[in-house]
């Protein structure tokens, strides 16, 4: 029997999935939502119940700013083994989700008019937290092997970056980048910021290993989040630091909020430890594998000529471009009519945006998908 909360949620969830971000200050911004329906509630419940059970003083009182140190041992053994990130315990910190810790970094490495650079197009909350702490966001173009390291402008002090799987466009930051980018980093003792946002979900080939784990002389800051895999509600995410940034990031996150909340860190860390969170990842790696690739069939089938797919080969979501010129806003708006979600690329770009899509899949069956789909063929050949 399904716990009539995250019932709710996954009704909920499957609801918005037609919300479409605002262009500005994306506070609506849900891209890539997860399915909650094989979620296993259950087990769930039953850990909740345990750590209730043994709520102590220690549990109790202020806890560690760093996390508890049972969930640190369990995400340092998985992006050990992983994501070949390389880390201790020591050198984890929880986190409110992903975007506490851009929060967080942020407060350390950027002052009014720090040089910042980014994927564009990219995340919109990344930028907008760095903007709203006074930096010069510069945009960096992408290409089919990801971020342009040479167009990296010579002030940046800090780089963000997705590249395992570059949100929005979907690429892969190709290893010869990759060092380029070390080396950018290197020369001018800058900050990488790798942004590992669902590196969960990687379908057929095994995932280049993370730019943490090639990093030798400590520049990059690694954050995660259960978010995709789990909920985004939960809150909880994490930064691997590299150790000239440990204590400044301890002291603004004890500042901040003191800690992450701990009851929902030793759910987290049971959750792990006695292997729930492996099988679950491996169920909705084979779940979402299956809807990207009915998706990306469908797409390319019905709506090729009209819609160039960009490959895609892991996470939540498919982007394609439209043709210049085409009346995206429109498309979307007659396809919410017809009950279909669609996101717009647009607000991704801090620069004048090309017309494109989003579309995401994690919280869609494939029978959904192959009639949504559909339905966008039919709204897309009145239009053209
Ligand atoms: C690029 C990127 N980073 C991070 C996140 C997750 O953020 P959080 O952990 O704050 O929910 C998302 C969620 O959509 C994302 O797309």
């Amino acid at each position: 029997v399904a716990h009539p909360v995250l019932s709710r949620w996954a009704q909920s969830l499957q609801a918005s999935r037609s919300i479409v971000p605002a262009r500005d200050l994306p506070l609506d911004f849900r891209p890539g939502l997860p399915d909650l329906s094989g979620f296993p509630v259950a087990v769930w419940r039953r850990l909740a119940a345990r750590t209730l059970r043994r709520l102590s003083p220690e549990m109790a009182l202020y806890g560690d700013p760093q996390g508890i140190a049972a969930l640190r041992a369990a995400i340092a053994r998985y992006l050990s083994q992983s994501r070949a990130v390389a880390c201790t315990p020591e050198d984890i910190v929880i986190t409110s989700g992903a975007q506490q810790g851009l929060d967080l970094l942020g407060r350390l490495l950027v002052e009014r008019g720090t040089a910042i650079a980014m994927e564009e197009p990219g995340y919109p909350m990344a930028r907008a937290v760095f903007r709203a702490m006074g930096a010069r966001v510069t945009a960096v173009p992408v290409d089919g092997e990801g971020l342009r390291v040479d167009r990296l402008p010579a002030d940046a002090r800090v780089a963000y970056v997705t590249p395992s799987h570059q949100f929005p466009l979907g690429v892969t930051l190709s290893l010869a980048r990759r060092k380029a980018l070390l080396g950018w980093a290197a020369q001018r003792n800058a900050i990488v910021i790798e942004d590992d946002y669902d590196s969960e979900f990687r379908f057929g080939e095994r995932p280049l290993e993370s730019l943490q784990g090639l990093d030798q002389r400590g520049s990059v800051a690694y954050l995660g989040t259960f978010s995709k895999l789990l909920f985004p509600a939960l809150r909880l995410g994490y930064v691997v630091l590299p150790r000239r940034l440990r204590e400044a990031f301890l002291r603004a996150k004890w500042l901040t909020d003191r800690h992450t909340a701990s009851f929902e860190q030793e759910i987290m860390a049971a959750f792990m430890a006695q292997g729930h969170f492996g099988r679950y990842m491996r169920r909705m790696q084979r779940v979402y594998e299956e809807r990207q690739n009915v998706l990306m069939e469908a797409l390319q089938r019905g709506l090729g000529p009209t819609l160039d797919v960009l490959p895609a080969k892991a996470g939540l979501h498919v982007s394609a471009w439209l043709p210049a010129g085409f009346d995206v806003e429109e498309l979307i708006r007659r396809a919410h009519e017809a009950g279909v979600g669609l996101y717009s690329i647009a607000p991704f770009f801090s620069g004048r945006p090309r017309p494109g899509l989003i579309f995401g899949y994690g919280a869609c069956s494939t029978a959904d998908i192959a009639e949504g789909v559909r339905r966008i063929r039919g709204i897309i050949a009145s239009m053209t």
